[in-house]
C-alpha cells in the first residue's frame, strides 16, 4: 500500500507518493502563478491549484507505475492562511487572498478594537496579522460588499483541493487556527470571535484532527486523478505543521527551522500555550492534541533569491556563495535588514523594509553577499530567542530544513548565530512528506504520528558553532537589534511616498 501526500504551495502542487515504511517512490509537481494586481496584495486562482494538482496527482502516479487502487489513503497540506471564499454551490467568488498579501492592517486594528487586544491573544493565542485569514474575511466585507453577500463558505487553499476531491467542506485543526477565528485551547471555532466579527458560524467547515480521515474521492474526482473512488483523504495540515511532521519535529524539545522563500522556527508544545503578547504564532499541531508555537521571518531565502535577481543575475548561488565565504564572520561592520515584505517575527509589521546598512568603500559584492546570509540568520535568532524563552524547557535538538540550508556555509553562519547544533534529516519533501504520513498513520500503517517519524526520519549529519564564529556575531547581533526600531518610523515614511 502506498500513501499520497499533496501540498498546495505558493509556487506549486507537488503530490509525493511513499511506501508503507515511508520511503519516497516518486514526485511530480506543477507550477502556479501569483497576481499582484495591486502593491501589498498577493492573490492566485483556486481553480489553477485543482488543475495543478489533478496533473500533479495523474503524473505521480504514472512516474511511479501504480493504479490508483494501490493508495490506501492522501493527505493534504498547503500555503496556510489564504481566505478562498466560496458560494452556496461551491463557485470561486474572488481570487484566494494568500498568506503574504498585506492590505489588511486597519482590519487588524479593527478586530484589536473590537474584541480587546488581550482577550483576543487569550482566545485565539495570536495578535491579529495582516497575512492571517479573519481580516481578509473582514476586507472583503468592506470592500467587495456584493462578493461577501454572495458568500457561503470560507475554505484554506488545501481545503479547496480536498473539497473537489472528496465533495466535503472541511479542515484541520492546525489550518483552522491559523484562521486566528479559533479557541485554541479547545481546537475548534470559537462563537466569541465569530459573532464579534459578525462572521457566520454556518460559514466554517468541520474541523478534524490531522490524522482523521475527512471525506472520500468522489467519482468526478476519480476520473480527473486517476485515484479510486472511495480512497480516503486524511485532514493533514497547514503547510508549517505537516512540515514538521515531515522532519519529525512532533515533540517538545525538537525544534524545526527551516527556510524556504519565508523561514520559520517551530516548536510543538503539550499544552495550548501562549506568548503573552502574542509575539510568537500559536497554533494548534498536525500531530492530534498537540499544539506549536512558530517564529515566521516572511523573507529568508527569499532575501537571497531577490538579491541574486537584483544585483547579480548572471551569477550562480554557488559563485555567489563561494566569495562570501572569505569574507570575515560579521561582514567587516556591513548589516542587511530582510524585511523585504514586510515582517511577521518579532516586528510584525507590513511596511518595515529591507536595507543595507553601514556601507563602507571597502565593501564588496562578496560583504554584501554574506551580509544577506547574516541579516537572514540574525532575524531567525530573534525568532529561537523568543521561542528558547517562551518556558518550553531545554531546546535539545534543532533540525534545519529547506533550500536555504543546503549550503554548508548558511548552515554554518546559522549555527554560530543562534550558538545550537543543527542537523539535517534523510527527508527533504517537507510538508508534502508530513502530510502523507498523516494519511499513513490514519490508514493503520503506523500507530501514531511519532512512531511514524521514528520509524521514517534519520539524522544525516551535523554542524556545531564556531565558537570565534559566534562570538563575533554575538556584536553583530547586537547592531543588527537596534536597526529596526530606529528605522521603523523613516519605513512608514517611505510607504507614503510610494
Ligand atoms: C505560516 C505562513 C507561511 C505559509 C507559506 O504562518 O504564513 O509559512 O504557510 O506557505
Amino acid at each position: 500500500m502506498y500513501f499520497l501526500g499533496i501540498d498546495t504551495s505558493t509556487t506549486s502542487s507537488k503530490a509525493l507518493l511513499i511506501d508503507e515504511r515511508g520511503a519516497v517512490i516518486a514526485v511530480a509537481s506543477n507550477p502556479h502563478t501569483l497576481q499582484t494586481p495591486k502593491p501589498l496584495w498577493s492573490e492566485q486562482d483556486p481553480r489553477e491549484w485543482w488543475e495543478a494538482a489533478s496533473a500533479s496527482i495523474r503524473s505521480v502516479l504514472k512516474k511511479a507505475g501504480i493504479g490508483g487502487e494501490r493508495i490506501g489513503a492522501v493527505g493534504l497540506t498547503g500555503q496556510m492562511h489564504g481566505l478562498v471564499l466560496l458560494d452556496e454551490a461551491g463557485n470561486v467568488l474572488r481570487p484566494a487572498i494568500l498568506w503574504n498579501d498585506q492590505r489588511t492592517q486597519s482590519q487588524c486594528d479593527e478586530i484589536h478594537r473590537i474584541i480587546g487586544k488581550e482577550k483576543f491573544i487569550q482566545i485565539t493565542g495570536n495578535v491579529a496579522l495582516t497575512g492571517f485569514t479573519a481580516p481578509k474575511i473582514l476586507w472583503v466585507k468592506e470592500n467587495e460588499p456584493e462578493v461577501f453577500a454572495k458568500a457561503k463558505h470560507v475554505l484554506l487553499p488545501k481545503d479547496y483541493i480536498r473539497l473537489k476531491l472528496t465533495g466535503e467542506y472541511a479542515m484541520d485543526k492546525a489550518d483552522g487556527a491559523g484562521t486566528v477565528l479559533f479557541d485554541l485551547k479547545a481546537r475548534d471555532w470559537s462563537d466569541e470571535v465569530l459573532s464579534a466579527l459578525e462572521i457566520p458560524r454556518e460559514w466554517m467547515p468541520k474541523t478534524f484532527e490531522g490524522t482523521e480521515f475527512t471525506g472520500h474521492v468522489t467519482e468526478e474526482a476519480a476520473q480527473l486523478t486517476g485515484l479510486k473512488v472511495g480512497t480516503p483523504v486524511a485532514a493533514g495540515g497547514g503547510d508549517q505543521s505537516a512540515g514538521a511532521v515531515g522532519v519529525g519535529a512532533v515533540e517538545p524539545g525538537i525544534v524545526g527551522l527551516t527556510v524556504g522563500t519565508s523561514g520559520v522556527v517551530f516548536a510543538t508544545t503539550p499544552s495550548a500555550l501562549i506568548e503573552p503578547e502574542g509575539r510568537l504564532h500559536a497554533f494548534c499541531h498536525a500531530v492530534p492534541g498537540m499544539w506549536h508555537f512558530m517564529g515566521v521571518m516572511l523573507s529568508a531565502a527569499g532575501s537571497l533569491q531577490w538579491y541574486r535577481d537584483a544585483l547579480a543575475p548572471d551569477v550562480s548561488f554557488d559563485d555567489l556563495l563561494r566569495e562570501a565565504e572569505a569574507i570575515p564572520a560579521g561582514s567587516e561592520g556591513l548589516q542587511f535588514l530582510p524585511y523585504l515584505s514586510g515582517e511577521r517575527t518579532p516586528h510584525p509589521d507590513p511596511l518595515a523594509r529591507g536595507a543595507f546598512v553601514g556601507l563602507t568603500l571597502r565593501h564588496s559584492r562578496a560583504h554584501m553577499t554574506r551580509a544577506v546570509l547574516e541579516g537572514v540568520a540574525f532575524g531567525l535568532k530573534d525568532s529561537f530567542t523568543l521561542i528558547q524563552n517562551a518556558g518550553l524547557g531545554t531546546i535539545t535538538q534543532v533540525r534545519a530544513s529547506g533550500g536555504g540550508t543546503k549550503g554548508a556555509l548558511w548552515r554554518q553562519i546559522m549555527a554560530s548565530v543562534l550558538e545550537a547544533k543543527l542537523v539535517t534529516v534523510n527527508t527533504t519533501e517537507g510538508a508534502a512528506y508530513g502530510a502523507a504520513l498523516l494519511a499513513g498513520v490514519g490508514a493503520g500503517a503506523w500507530a501514531d504520528v511519532a512512531s511514524a517519524c521514528r520509524e521514517c526520519i534519520r539524522i544525516t549529519g551535523a554542524v556545531s558553532p564556531v565558537e570565534k564564529e559566534a562570538e563575533a556575531y554575538r556584536k553583530s547581533y547586537a547592531v543588527y537589534r537596534e536597526l529596526y526600531p530606529a528605522l521603523k518610523s523613516s519605513f512608514g515614511k517611505m510607504g507614503e511616498a510610494a
